[in-house]
């Protein structure tokens, strides 16, 4: 019988040893953007309650409606696999009654893994990773202006420097009803030539039309009223404070009344980076009426995630590469009696924080010194029979080709002087 090879399910991708340094980096760049911001990290659970998501999403999203990872598990109980990690923090914030503390609470995550069974395309997966921020207990349109900057300066210092923000407001209870119905009376008369899902966005979801991609329902979103002009005074004024923050912290936006966003929760703000190709870099916005849908007293919050796959992609189109690991020495050693020396000395560098290879496979100094190429070690350091006698090592710089005899006591500094002045 023979064994049939398994692969990854469809729409998963395994992070390999060559992509994982353009992980590393943007996590890197994330950890440090929300620790200059002030937020703190908080990793909660890859599978809620099934509830939590129908009550926070939205049971009218694709999302919720087509996207969801649910089983009952073994107890009996309906469980999701996160979809997107608003909902969870949320209700962490909740549970630890992170409400009855300091407001407001600043929360981030950094490549926290999410599903969605999603249509597998470039930059749509079905485990995908998210880096984000939510800032729970503040008003103010400072705090969107903040969550907003944040979001820039994380794609900015990423290597996309010139990446724009869309901005747009969704109102709140009070204009919002009364644009949803306006909403209505411009498509009612045009409900025969809509796509099939407008027609069940037009009864259960109107903000949702004017995000349709179909060709034949983009002439009724241009001309559709846009909420901008719909909005109460309240929500008004805040959209235009948090213009004002942007325009004074010289964070690029532009306002675009087409983003409407896929979740249910959100009010007022919302906002995405968009790439040309890949969709949105990363989207946000306020979620006032969550924190209570969750059972909590009315908080106001704000927050954005970025999808991860998709920025890398975006810096790899842009050409921003990232060094793969490879050693800084390999320890090379040229007498088969001098083994236990060569293994010996790569230890003891590795505890003085040098990143040291050696030989594992019982290879010849030619053999090493091949591998150690291919490796792409800056230097090898050959341990060999008249070095061991005279208490050196000869250090071979590789991408110059020339050599030097350095004492084995002080060859870790010495690597560590040619290492910083090449900027390795
Ligand atoms: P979202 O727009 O659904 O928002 O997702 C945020 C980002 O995740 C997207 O802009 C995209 O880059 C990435 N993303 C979404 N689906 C996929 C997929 N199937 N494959 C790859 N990347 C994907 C949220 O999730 C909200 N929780 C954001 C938020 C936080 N709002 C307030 N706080």
């Amino acid at each position: 019988m023979s064994a049939v090879r398994l692969t990854a399910p469809r729409g998963v991708a395994d992070v390999l040893p060559q992509a994982a340094g353009a992980w590393q980096r943007v996590e890197a760049v994330a950890r440090d953007v929300f620790r200059r911001y002030g937020f703190a990290e908080i990793r909660t659970p890859m599978f809620e309650a099934t509830e939590l998501f129908l009550r926070s999403v939205g049971e009218d999203t694709d999302i919720v409606a087509k996207e969801m990872y649910t089983f009952v598990d073994r107890g009996g109980r309906s469980v999701t696999l996160r979809p997107e990690g608003t909902a969870g923090v949320v209700r962490a914030y909740l549970e630890h009654g992170m409400n009855a503390g300091p407001q407001p609470v600043k929360l981030c995550y950094v490549s926290a893994p999410m599903f969605r069974y999603d249509r597998p395309e470039a930059g749509r997966y079905r485990q995908f990773h998210q880096m984000g921020v939510e800032v729970l207990g503040a008003a103010a349109p400072a705090a969107d202006a903040e969550v907003i900057a944040a979001a820039h300066a994380l794609i900015a210092s990423a290597g996309l420097p010139d990446a724009s923000v869309r901005l747009n407001s969704v109102g709140d209870a009070t204009c919002r009803p009364a644009y949803r119905e306006r909403l209505r009376d411009h498509y009612r008369p045009h409900l025969e030539a809509l796509c099939p899902d407008c027609r069940v966005r037009f009864d259960r979801n109107p903000l949702r039309l004017l995000d349709c991609k179909q060709p034949q329902c983009a002439p009724f979103i241009a001309s559709a009223p846009t909420l901008a002009d719909a909005l109460c005074d309240a929500c008004r004024a805040h959209l235009d404070e948090v213009q004002a923050l942007l325009t004074a912290a010289r964070i690029p936006f532009e306002l675009d009344p087409g983003i409407v966003r896929g979740l249910d929760y959100y009010t007022r703000t919302v906002f995405e980076v968009v790439h040309p190709t890949l969709g949105a870099l990363c989207g946000g916005g306020r979620y006032d009426g969550l924190v209570e849908e969750l059972g909590g007293p009315p908080t106001p919050a704000v927050g954005f995630a970025l999808g991860v796959e998709r920025l890398i992609l975006a810096l790899g189109e842009r050409g921003v590469e990232a060094p793969a690991q490879a050693p800084e020495v390999f320890v090379a050693c040229a007498a088969e009696e001098l083994r236990a020396d060569a293994f010996r000395t790569a230890m003891a560098w590795r505890e003085q924080g040098v990143a040291a290879e050696v030989d594992l496979l019982g290879r010849s100094f030619r053999a090493q010194m091949r591998h150690a190429d291919r490796l792409g070690a800056r230097f090898v350091a050959v341990v060999g029979r008249s070095e061991a006698e005279r208490g050196t090592v000869t250090v071979r710089d590789m991408g110059a080709g020339t050599q030097e005899e350095v004492e084995a006591a002080g060859a870790v500094a010495y690597l560590r002087q040619r290492l910083a002045s090449a900027g390795a």
